[in-house]
Formats: C-alpha cells, structure tokens, sequence
C-alpha cells in the first residue's frame, strides 16, 4: 500500500486508495503506477465511509497544543490519524481506531450553558474544544501545524510551472498541485457522514454518498461538495421472518410521483439542516429544477455543498468516471490541464448558466482519449462487454452495466505524451464538426446530433439525453476559438522558442495566462466593446435563471 504509514498506526484499519499520495502522477515513466492497488469504486467509498463514522470535527482555540491535544482525546481511545487545517478558525479532524471512541468523547461533551442565545440542543460529531485556562500561552513551536484545503494561487502555479522540465512535467505539476490531498478527502468523506447523522434522525438506516469530483478522480482542491441522501438502504436492513401465516408491513404515506417523493424528503432535509444542522448556512432549497437539490454551505469545512435524493445515475456515471480515471495515469493530467485552461479563460464559471461544466469537458477528454490510435480508453460498450453478471445494474430502466474490477480491463498501448496530446486534444476539438456531430463516449464515435443544441454530449447512461444542453453557441464558439489559439500557441512552442529557463512563462503556462497577454490570433482581434461584454454577461445571466430551473444533476 502506497499510503504513508501514519495512516496505519492502528491494527485492523484500512487505509482507503484515494487521494493525491496513491495517485503518483508520472507513473508512465517510472512504472510505478503497476504498484498503485486498483481498488473497486465501491471498496473506496465503503472504506472512506467507514473511517468517516469513527472521525470527529473539533474546532479549536488558536494556541492549541499538539501533543497535549492529542493526550487529551487518546482518553477516548486509540487515535489512528488527524491533521488541523484553517478555515476561519481552526479545526482538527481527528480519527478513532474504533467507533467506541467517538461515542466515549461525546459521552463526555456537554450542551452549551445557556450564554446569550439559546441553543438546540443537537448531539453531533462536530465539537467545540474549550481552554480551561485559556490565558497559558505556549510557545510558537507548539502549535498545530495546520493543513492547506486550497488550490495554489496562480502565482505559485506559474512558478511552479516555470519550474518544471518540460511540458509534460508542467501538466504533471499541475495535477500534483491542484488534486484533492489525502486530507481533503477525509474532510469530504466527513462532511458527508455529518449531514448523514442529520438526515437519519428522520430516516434511520439512510446514508449519505459523496459523488461528482469529489470521488470521481478528477475533483480540484476547491470543488463542489455533491452528495446523495440514498434511502434504498433502508429497506435492505428488514429482516424478513416469514414464520407462521402473517407478514407485516409499514404503515407509509404515499405521494403521486417519484419526484413529489423527492421534493417532499429533501425539504424536510432542507428545513433540518437549516434549523438544527451545525455550522450548516445559506441552506436554499431548489426543489422545482429538473434534478431537486439543496444547497448550503458547510461553513467549518468550507465546502459549497449540493445534496439531491434519487439520483443512483450520477453516483453510476461519477463510478464510470472513476474508471477512466484510474486507467491511465495521462487521463487526469490532461482533464486537469484542460479543466484549469477552461476556467482560465472563463469558459467555466461557478455560477450555473450557458458555460461549459467541467463535466462536459471531462467527458469530451475521454472521448477524444477514446479516438486516439491506439485508444487510451476503451469505449463504454466495451467495458460492458467486459461485465459478468454482478456487475449487471439497470437504474430506472437503463442500462448502467460496466466492468467494476479494473484489473480486467487491458491497458493501452498507446504511448503518446502529454504534450502531443494536449496539442491534439486543441486542434481535435478547434475542427470538430459540432454544428452536425454529437460526442458519445458509449461508442466512442461521434455521431449525428438528434437536436440542434449548439453541443451535444450525449448522457452516458441516460442516452436520450445531453448533458451539455445548457452551452449556447456563443460559449461554444468561444471554445472553438480558444481551443484554436491554443493549439497554434504549442505548435510555436514545438518550433524551438527560447523559453527554459526564462522568467516568461512557457508551455503550459502560456496557455494559462489571460487573454490579451500572449500575442495570439485571437488576442490581436479587435477586442469587443465593454457594451458587448455586458450585454453578453447578461444575456448569460438570463439564460442561467432559466438553465437553474433545470437544474445542475444527472441531466
Ligand atoms: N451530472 C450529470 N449530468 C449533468 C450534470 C451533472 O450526470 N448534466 C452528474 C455527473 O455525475 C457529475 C455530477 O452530477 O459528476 C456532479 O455535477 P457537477 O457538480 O456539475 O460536476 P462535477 O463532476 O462534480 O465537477 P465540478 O468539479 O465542477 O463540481
Ligand atoms: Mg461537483
């Protein structure tokens, strides 16, 4: 197991295979990705579900002493693992070798005294840690030391880019710098198992799921936490006696539709959160887009966080994600490297409207990985090819079967780098025919768009649908247009420009910088009036009002 041993420290835990230290980027040259455990999506998830129910959230006073921290809590029961991390205040994330532990500190944790607000008197896994005598101060030296949770501001990237060898050592740094740390994992998992504890108050038995690119490989230090109240489990904890001539079932509401379902469950969850959930803000509850949700920010860990119920197709897809992922170590460098080019030139925005999202561009990565010869990666027919009958899955009608172990699938033989790829990935997409096209990473052909959207990416596993709906031809154009740049940008850098060891930015970084700073064919356009950029924001904010009715999930 690649995961450092401080993880290890309790006999019978299992380290989870997530996270920046079993992701080594560069493993094409050194091999070692042969040595990376390529555990199941579902092994990962259990694991780090697991954990997440023996680890607590503390909120510490600033001057807190490490050591006598952790003497304090080890009362409790043997301590497998924590880190401190900054996030207006300071907070620990600390790991019981056993769930006992965690019971044992909230036995010993009392109900706030009454002071100037009353309280709800929640009992959750998220604590306040009180200074006795809050005026011994202790040397600096002491003091936890503190975990980063944030992407490197652009300064450092572009030093750090600056720094590296070559191209394809500039989109490995990048990855390095901008993947989810072990840590921040942890957090997510965490995060996760909190709001469980909440919603189960309702529905015991229900849990929470972390999907999107918080589990699906490709999630950037800073993203969206997306989760899934799954409430099947509950069912599947009936024991079913079937002695004598009677069988009871529950007494239950019922509703005219699915989604009534659906939005009922999540406003209630909603209205707990808001109510009783700690630390939980900003609750808003957007029940009428085409995918339910509520959002709320989790203010100690700072996740922006989107909760949806009945939505087992996208955990399918961020599973399907997680394969392609982990197959070859150049697909995350270079979804990175086109995610980071993206928001660069704000072709993404973290506002839902008319843009492209990253998981459009992650898909369009695949599928241009999928069109190379020979194929980075298999088809997604393919891997239903490769599928035995436990991997067979059927979601709401549609077939969501896919090879799970990927051992099984062969890896390509394909040996180009990063470089070419990322140069071809810009004039692939700079000369695609997306006015009659559409992207289909099931065939990995492209094919004819059934509509006239301006993009057509077609939904995986719910194939009459399009994931990219929401993209208006301005936004693609400007893809096209950028993507185009760039291509011609690296094909200069082919040329043999004096770059190394220059403070200029080179390569990658080039492709990073704002427009208007490198001298493209773009850039040396007439630049539109500021009247026209307003005009286009706004015409963008219109029409994100009308996508959020849509909503953000599982289109
Ligand atoms: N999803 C989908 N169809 C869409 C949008 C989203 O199936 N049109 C699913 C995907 O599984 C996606 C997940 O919902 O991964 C979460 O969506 P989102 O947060 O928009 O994307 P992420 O992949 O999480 O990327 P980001 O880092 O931008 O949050
Ligand atoms: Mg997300």
């Amino acid at each position: 197991r690649s995961i450092s041993s401080r993880h290890l420290s309790c006999p019978g835990t299992v380290a989870a295979n997530f996270g920046s230290e079993e992701q080594p980027s560069g493993g094409a040259e050194t091999g070692s990705e042969d040595k990376i455990p390529k555990k199941r999506f579902s092994e990962v998830q259990e694991e780090r579900r697991e954990q997440a129910q023996r680890t607590v959230l503390i909120h510490c006073p600033n001057n807190i002493n490490e050591k006598k921290f952790l003497k304090y809590l080890s009362q409790h029961g043997p301590i497998n693992n924590h880190f401190f991390y900054e996030s207006f205040g300071l907070y620990a994330v600390v790991e019981f070798c056993q769930k006992d532990g965690v019971n044992s500190l909230q036995n010993g944790t009392h109900i706030p005294k009454q002071s100037t607000e009353p309280a709800i008197p929640f009992k959750s896994r998220f604590l306040n840690l009180k200074l006795k005598n809050s005026s011994n101060q202790i040397p600096e030296e002491l003091h936890a030391q503190t975990n980063n949770q944030s992407p490197p501001s652009s300064k450092k990237l572009f030093e750090l880019l600056n720094y590296a060898e070559n191209i394809d050592d500039q989109l490995n740094t990048l990855l390095k710098a901008f993947q989810l740390t072990e840590e921040n994992v942890r957090l997510r998992h965490l995060t996760c198992s909190l709001v469980e504890d909440i919603a189960a108050a309702y529905f015991p038995g229900c849990v929470v799921r972390p999907f999107g690119s918080s589990v699906n490989t490709f999630g950037k230090l800073g993203c969206d936490l997306d989760m899934f109240l799954d409430l099947d489990e509950i069912g599947k904890l009936d024991v079913h006696k079937n002695a004598g001539n009677f069988s009871t079932e529950f007494q239950m509401k019922t509703v005219p539709s699915e989604r009534i379902a659906t939005q009922k469950i999540l406003s209630v969850i909603g209205e707990c959160l808001d109510n009783f959930g700690p630390g939980c803000v900003g609750v808003q509850k957007i029940l009428n887009a085409r995918c339910p949700l509520v959002r709320f920010s989790h203010q100690a860990s700072g996740f922006q966080c989107d909760l949806t119920t009945n939505n087992s197709i996208a955990l399918k897809s961020s599973e399907l994600l997680y394969i392609y992922g982990s197959l070859d170590t150049r697909v995350r460098a270079l979804v990175f490297s086109v995610r980071c080019w993206a928001r660069a030139h704000s072709l993404t925005s973290s506002i839902p409207g008319s843009w492209i999202t990253n998981f459009s561009l992650t898909v369009m990565v695949i599928f241009f990985l999928q069109r190379r010869s020979p194929p980075i990666l298999p088809t997604l027919d393919s891997l239903k090819s490769l599928a035995d009958a436990q991997d067979r899955c059927i979601l709401d009608g549609h077939n969501c079967t896919f090879v799970r172990d990927l051992y099984k699938i062969k890896p390509s033989g394909n040996t180009e780098t990063l470089e070419l790829l990322l140069k071809e990935f810009f004039e692939y997409f700079g000369n695609f025919a997306f006015n009659k096209n559409s992207i289909n990473i099931r065939q990995g052909r492209e094919q004819n768009k059934p509509d006239s959207s301006p993009l057509y990416i077609q939904n995986p596993f719910e194939t009459s649908l399009n994931i990219s709906k929401n993209v208006s031809q301005s936004q693609l154009q400007k893809f096209v247009d950028l993507a185009r740049d760039s291509a011609w940008i690296l094909e200069q850098e082919d040329k043999g420009q004096p770059s190394l060891s220059s403070k200029k930015p080179w390569g990658l970084a080039t492709l990073l910088l704002p427009p208007g700073a490198v001298n493209t064919p773009l850039s040396k356009k007439k630049k539109k009036p500021v009247s026209e950029k307003v005009k286009g924001l706004l015409a963008s904010i219109k029409s994100s009002t009308a996508d959020s009715s849509k909503g953000t999930h599982g289109k």
